[in-house]
């Protein structure tokens, strides 16, 4: 089974409330722009972008190649300035700060890197000790930071073994606990489940999800894929070159994608698609004496109701369910499933005007013979 469809445990008011009040990161207005070298014209990796992040949130940050993502990453840990705007961590502007303060201020933020970034030559516990010998921080008090930490991140066994001799999942915990070690506001997560089957990303994803419950870390989850965002995000904010398009709930942008790239991101982790030998016959125009193909979407305080069978008595149509799933996003239920009804224009639009009035969206995937 794929990890990634487990609901997580999760107290349900955090998924459909927004940015909470106090932001740990506040992007205001930041622009970017690059100029390459050469005679190329400038590029504009990130516009105008604004968007608070509140403590104890975990945002997904989700877009295609070349949208800006990473841009995103070296600005709110302070490697790249904006061209414009400001980018405030921890209520330090950090867009303001010479190199030198940038570098403390670095510290509030733990970075969770795609290809974990250890040391080989060190241990699972050596790796996570680094950054707090580099803080100067006292030994002592290093190796209780780092056993509480493998602790943590249940590697406790495994530490005094070299990354060599972990498996994908045990390095990123080693990375999530050095990412951890000096105890930042911010954990940012840049493609940190790139490189893990799904099983193991259900389980990393699962661990940072139990962190951010336990100690309050914000977390900033940078994405290509939209099941890391499904499984554990609260919010999640959408960009598409360098534009950030949409902003919502996690369950909200699910059940009512906005933009165009956004809904090919939900369209893209969606479970519940036509067999071939459906799609290939579908046509765009209704057939008399065919069928339509519905896809209805159940989200919200009717999701969970016998709708198709009321409907089915309501308006004496028989529905033939093709492909069906209910999974939970944010702790709450989220069905989508597509049918075939016979088709008749009334028949549909009546269909589509009783699911309306129950809040629940349709749409005509198409008609066949
Ligand atoms: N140092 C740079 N000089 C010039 N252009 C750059 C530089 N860094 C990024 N860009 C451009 O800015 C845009 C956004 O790049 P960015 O790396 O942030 O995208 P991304 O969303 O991380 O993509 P991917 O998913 O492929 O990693 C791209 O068009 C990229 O070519
Ligand atoms: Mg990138």
């Amino acid at each position: 089974m794929n990890a990634l469809a487990l609901p997580l445990a999760r107290p349900a008011s955090v998924a459909s409330e927004p940015a909470r009040a106090k932001p740990v990161i506040r992007l205001e207005a930041v622009t970017k722009i690059f100029q390459p070298r050469g005679r190329t014209a400038p590029v504009t990796a990130l516009a105008d972008l604004t968007l608070d992040i509140a403590e104890g949130e975990i945002v997904g940050i989700i877009g295609r190649s070349g949208a800006g993502k990473s841009t995103l990453v070296r600005l709110i840990n302070g490697l790249e300035k904006p061209t414009s705007g400001h980018v405030i961590v921890d209520g330090v502007v950090l867009s303001e700060l010479a190199e030198s303060d940038a570098r403390t201020a670095r510290r509030s933020i733990g970075m969770v890197f795609q290809h974990f970034n250890l040391l080989a030559s060190r241990t699972a516990a050596g790796n996570i000790a680094l950054p707090l010998e580099i803080a100067g921080v006292a030994e002592a008090e290093i190796k209780t930071r780092v056993d509480e930490l493998l602790g943590l991140v249940g590697l406790s066994v495994e530490r005094d073994r070299y990354p060599s001799e972990l498996s994908g999942g045990q390095k990123q915990r080693v990375g999530i606990a050095r990412a951890l070690a000096t105890k930042p506001k911010v954990l940012l997560c840049d493609e940190a489940t790139s490189a893990l089957d799904p099983e193991t990303t259900g389980q990393i994803l699962q661990l940072i999800s139990r962190i951010r419950d336990e100690i309050g870390v914000t977390v900033v989850l940078i994405t290509h894929e939209m099941a890391v965002v499904k499984a554990i995000a609260d919010r999640v904010a959408v960009l598409d070159e360098g534009h950030l398009v949409e902003t919502g709930a996690t369950f909200e942008i699910f059940a009512h994608p906005g933009h165009e790239s956004t809904r090919a991101f939900v369209a893209a982790t969606a479970k519940v698609d036509m067999p071939d030998v459906l799609r290939t016959r579908l046509e765009a125009e209704p057939i008399a004496g065919g069928a339509t193909i519905l896809r209805i979407l159940f989200s919200g305080p009717h999701a969970t109701d016998p709708i198709l069978a009321r409907l089915s008595r309501s308006t004496g149509v028989e529905f033939n369910i093709i492909a069906a799933q209910v999974e939970f996003i944010g702790g709450r239920p989220f069905g989508n499933i597509i049918v075939s009804v016979p088709w008749s224009k009334q028949t549909i639009d009546t269909i589509q005007a009783s699911l309306q009035g129950l809040g629940l969206s349709s749409e005509v995937l198409g008609h066949v013979a």
